[in-house]
């Protein structure tokens, strides 16, 4: 069984029994709550998914623009969607969150740094005081990091080193659960912008970090991406098999 796999069957068994962590439920997921995922994540390399010779697949227009972001869609279930996000130098996946959405970042290779923020209350349709929480860089050795519906949705990831002189780029693992398809109607990200630093309240329970107001605005036009073919193991196989689980 490839480690893929391994990742793909511990994926659908913590989801298929995880709608507790739906955006409606008030109870935050833990570590031990994601045990058996966040070990195999733990592991899991580049070369599992085959990023590397995924890459050799990407041209690089010599007159145009290069896309900052190579997007290589790796699995999709009606549970949950695994891809992997590859980070040209100086790329930016600006700020955006993902509504009712739990999801695992784990970095594959390079280094990424990875700015979140929990949401505190929003202040009207498009506007949300949010609590900052710590910025970090992230590489491949680092412990897969968690979103949920209510903690650290918003982010902005940025490349901050590529892997090396050969593989210039940074990669990350995401994984997301409902998938994005399942919403249908409605956005799936909304990109903002951080407008000013707010000084807590005496009912804001947010302790000693800084709030920021954020602004809903488009998607900003210097962030697209391109995609890589994947090149992993067969998909198809693992599909089928976990339909007999
Ligand atoms: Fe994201």
């Amino acid at each position: 069984m490839s480690f893929l796999e391994v990742l793909i069957r511990t994926t659908f068994q913590t989801f298929s029994n995880g709608s507790k962590y739906s955006s409606a439920s008030s109870k935050l997921p833990t570590r031990t709550d994601h045990t058996n995922l966040i070990e195999v994540l733990e592991q899991f390399t580049a070369k599992d998914v085959s990023v590397h010779e995924s890459m050799m697949f990407v041209r690089k227009p010599p007159t145009v623009r290069r896309a900052p972001v190579t997007y290589i869609d790796v699995f999709d279930h009606a549970l949950f969607t695994v891809g992997v996000f590859i980070l040209h130098p100086n790329a930016v996946i600006p700020l955006h969150d993902h509504p009712g959405m739990l999801g695992f970042i784990k970095v594959l290779c390079g280094e990424i740094k990875l700015t979140s923020y929990t949401k505190l209350k929003k202040l009207s349709t498009s506007d949300h005081l949010v609590v900052c929480e710590e910025s970090q860089i992230l590489n491949s050795l680092s412990p897969p990091t968690i979103l949920t519906p209510h903690e650290r949705n918003f982010h902005q990831l940025e490349f901050a080193k590529g892997e090396s002189e050969e593989h210039q780029y940074a990669a990350f693992l995401d994984i997301l659960s409902p998938p994005y398809n399942s919403f249908s109607g409605k956005p799936e990200c909304n990109y903002y912008y951080p407008t000013k630093y707010s000084q807590p309240s005496d009912q804001d329970e947010c302790a000693s970090k800084p709030l920021l107001e954020l602004v809903k605005h488009s998607c900003p036009r210097e962030f697209w991406n391109d995609a890589a073919p994947y090149l992993g193991p067969n998909r198809k196989q693992i599909a089928e098999k976990l339909k007999k689980l």
